[in-house]
């Protein structure tokens, strides 16, 4: 498809990047890992690689999408034959696919448990809970194989809708409408922490920096969770940046998208950990903090099944505003390449992620242990297919660097850059050598997991 589709507006691109990024990353994994490793030091590392790392490949991966103006993997097969480098390099475009279509499996999972939040913090049910009823209610939750096979599909099914509707119909208008909402809503809540927490508490956990508390595995979930926060390496950043304006700047939106995603985690992280603290809750729930200890905190402040309600739909739309993103990349890829209508390819794409989704569904009830599964991976299915994009993601940023780094000439860079020799050179030394070497280290660090 060489006659393109754009944004319809110069300014959409960042809308979407950010749209993509803001989500369940933020919301739910930024919290809890940062609970989890102790505060303030796992936040210094996380912020050190969104900026050396992170709006590097973030620049690098928008280059490779608005250069060839196709979807990622037609895109990356178009600039290595103009570029007469090997063809191995399609595997980003790739890789890119596979992930989307892994995250996407289990991230409407877990968007659906949203779902159920949603309900019961306005119908009222969790109103004066005690803790073990709450933690009972999420047990039941995840032991009930058709109330989250239900949730998922809803998931699904709404962000299937929004994508086939069309990149202008759908997609930006989608985001014109919930984004502005998201953000009412996490001002809202903050307020809320603020009034009702402790917000001293919050703020110290969170900016205290102790390095010496980090350890090496701490270190390395900081920089995977930078990956997927920022949504890099996996072609969602490249098939918005194909519909990108040719005017709009692309270092100023990186950062941008970088510095609204890093507030977003910031806020909801002060919020979250100001109504725990103020409840006398632990911070180290791990990934039941946003599905166990808030709705604790809730049940027991004034107007808490209201406000919990409305932090429930906060969840689901800055969700589904990244849920978009992982179809947009795989159904314009089968549109292009196969010629299917728009419908049909996301179709395709949602039915093939949903089935896929079926084996987080099962990884928390029916095979949760002693499954073929589990003797075959030594992991439940959730757990294997995690650790699959923990891998895709990192591995595919790394090459997308080492491409734009590598492959491109400084001309082809600048023309999409238009910047400063001075900053030319300090993002291509970036791409070239840091980021790479970065995620090397990562990467060499996670393998021994998977025989783990
Ligand atoms: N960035 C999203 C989040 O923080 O929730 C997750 C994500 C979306 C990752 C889209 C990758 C992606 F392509
Ligand atoms: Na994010």
């Amino acid at each position: 498809m060489s006659t393109h589709n754009v944004w319809t507006h110069k300014g959409t691109f960042l809308l979407a990047a950010v749209g993509s990024a803001v989500g369940l990353g933020n919301l739910w994994r930024f919290p809890y890992l940062t609970g989890e490793n102790g505060g303030g030091a796992f936040i210094l590392i996380y912020a050190l690689t969104i900026f050396a790392v992170g709006i590097p490949i973030l620049i690098a991966e928008t280059m490779l999408g608005r250069a060839s103006r196709r979807s990622p993997i037609m895109g990356m097969r178009f600039l290595t034959r103009t570029h007469d480098t090997s063809r191995a390099w399609e595997s980003i475009g790739w890789l890119g696919a596979a992930a989307a279509f892994l995250i996407l499996s289990f991230y409407s999972v877990i968007a659906g448990w949203a779902i159920h939040y949603t309900w019961q913090m306005l119908t009222g049910s969790l109103v004066g809970a005690d803790a073990a009823t709450i933690g009972a209610g999420f047990d039941a939750l995840l032991a009930s194989p058709g109330l989250l096979t239900l949730y998922h599909t809803l998931f699904i099914i709404a962000s299937g809708l929004i994508v086939g509707m069309g990149i202008h119909k759908g997609i930006e208008s989608g985001l014109r409408i919930m984004m502005p909402a998201l953000f009412v809503i996490l001002l809202v809540v903050l307020a809320y922490g603020i009034t009702n927490g402790d917000f001293g508490a919050a703020a110290s956990f969170l900016f205290t920096f102790n390095v010496g508390d980090l350890s090496l595995e701490g270190w390395l979930q900081a920089m995977g969770q930078s990956f997927f926060t920022l949504s890099l390496g996996m072609g969602a950043i490249m098939a918005y940046g194909a519909y990108m304006a040719s005017e709009a700047s692309l270092s100023r939106t990186a950062f941008a998208v970088a510095f609204i995603d890093t507030a977003v985690a910031m806020v909801a992280g002060l919020a979250i950990f100001s109504l725990v603290f103020g409840a006398g809750l632990d911070a180290a729930a791990g990934p039941g903090l946003m599905f166990v200890t808030l709705p604790l905190a809730f049940a027991e402040m004034p107007f808490g099944g209201l406000i919990g309600g409305v932090f429930f739909i906060l969840v689901l739309g800055a969700a589904i505003s990244s849920s978009i993103s992982l179809i947009e990349p795989v159904a314009a890829f089968l549109v292009e390449r196969f010629d299917l209508t728009r419908p049909q390819a996301v179709f395709v794409m949602v039915v093939a992620s949903w089935a896929l989704g079926l084996l987080t569904v099962v990884s928390f009830n029916l095979w949760a242990e002693a499954s073929p599964f589990h003797t075959l991976f030594g992991r439940s299915a959730f757990d294997f297919i995690e650790l699959l994009t923990n891998i895709f993601m990192p591995l595919g940023g790394m090459l997308i660097a080492l491409f734009a780094g590598w492959a491109l000439t400084h001309s082809e860079v600048m023309k999409e850059m238009r910047t400063s020799e001075t900053w030319f050179r300090t993002w291509r030394f970036l791409v070239r050598f840091v980021a790479p070497a970065a995620v090397a280290f990562v990467f060499l660090r996670t393998i021994p997991q998977v025989e783990g």
